[in-house]
């Protein structure tokens, strides 16, 4: 019930008609937020919507994408804006893609089958979590002209991690995408309150023994080095994508190792608190990869995730440098109150906003945005 409901009742009137608690006609994530919120278990909640430690990292990064301030261009004649790209080759009908996140059974019955239903709806690209309640195989067969990118850490059985990234090659996604930033679990209070663990009714389809789990438990430590990256690259017969790097001189490493793409992120504040934010860590590792090229000859990608909550998050993120950017939460929200419709919607939503901000700014195409797009506000 909205605020203004609530007075009117409280003072005896009659509600509006067909009043304001009607759905906002834009994405109100704050709104969608809530009402996930009330259909899920508060410890599955907490655990989507938890950082680590006191949860600075969580908590600055939307307001860190809002350090820039966009420099719009005028008299530009912009009457259709093209978000289309590709990502190392594949073709997205926008810039806007899900992130892995684990354990999505927990927010819809049809966990990450609906979550690549909803992302191939609308021509993004879906990178499916390792932590799943699906197979690599079963993910993969839903829409399989939709790209897709394998997300692995590496788990306590260097053969099992090795073989599901043989077993990714296989079943047609486009990439691997090597988690970094987890060499043991973030200490997350609201899991530790709740002693969090996956519903009983839930599979770790990928994991089927205890050596195999990566996350769950906090004290399993397991580094993975840079030697690894060309490694994996041959096991699975993919480009790999370096998830989870914060600093220029270890994105450098990462592509002298033989990475395709190096992916901005602090997992969602869910590792290390308090982290530099995304958007504070991307113009140095942009930079720092500039210029270098990918074992294929093409040139090294960069990606963003971390509190993009708005088109124009998103257009910073782009003037920045990222080809990309990734959605954790506000995807969990859609599939949790919409299923695959609801990921759709949050996906489509953003990038509509990212298109009208675009058209705004008098940039008709991807390929438009360049780093004078933005300025450091203050
Ligand atoms: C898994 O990656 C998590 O952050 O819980």
């Amino acid at each position: 019930m909205s605020r203004l409901t609530q007075r009117r009742r409280e003072a005896g009137e009659e509600p509006l008609p067909d009043d304001v608690d009607r759905e906002p006609p834009f994405l109100d994530l704050v709104r969608l937020e809530a009402q996930a919120r009330a259909v899920l278990e508060p410890s599955v909640y907490d655990y989507y919507a938890g950082g680590a430690e006191t949860e600075t990292t969580l908590r600055e990064a939307p307001e860190a994408w809002r350090s820039w301030r966009l420099r719009p261009r005028v008299l530009r004649g912009v009457d259709d804006v093209d978000l289309s790209t590709t990502l190392l080759g594949s073709p997205v009908a926008t810039p806007v893609g899900v992130a892995p996140w684990a354990y999505q059974g927990m927010a819809h019955p049809e966990g990450e089958l609906a979550t690549a239903r909803g992302a191939g709806a609308t021509g993004s690209l879906m990178c499916v979590s390792t932590s799943a309640n699906h197979t690599v195989e079963e993910v993969a067969a839903v829409e399989p002209e939709s790209p897709k990118w394998y997300q692995l850490y590496r788990l306590h059985s260097p053969a099992h991690t090795a073989e599901l990234a043989r077993r990714a090659g296989e079943a047609g996604y486009r990439a691997l995408v090597l988690t970094v930033d987890l060499p043991l679990l973030g200490r997350r209070r609201r899991d530790l309150v709740h002693d969090f663990a996956l519903p009983a009714d839930l599979r770790m389809a990928n994991h089927p023994t205890a050596e195999d789990r990566p996350e769950l438990s906090a004290n399993a430590s397991a580094t993975w080095t840079f030697d690894d990256i060309g490694r994996y690259a041959e096991l699975s017969g993919l480009p790999v994508v370096v998830k989870g790097v914060l600093r220029g001189d270890d994105a450098a490493r990462c592509v002298q190792a033989g990475a395709s793409a190096v992916w901005v992120s602090t997992h969602g504040g869910r590792q290390v608190d308090p982290a530099v934010a995304s958007a504070h860590a991307l113009p140095e590792v942009v930079t720092a990869v500039r210029g270098e090229t990918a074992p294929d000859g093409s040139d090294v990608e960069v990606y963003a995730d971390g509190g993009v909550r708005t088109g124009s998050d998103v257009l910073t993120a782009l003037a920045l440098g990222a080809r990309a950017v990734f959605l954790g939460r506000p995807t969990t929200w859609g599939l949790a109150t919409g299923g695959a419709a609801g990921v759709t919607r949050v996906l489509a939503g953003l990038s509509e906003e990212l298109a009208h901000t675009m058209a705004l700014c008098g940039l008709g195409a991807l390929s438009e945005v360049t780093p004078d797009t933005v300025v450091r506000s203050g």
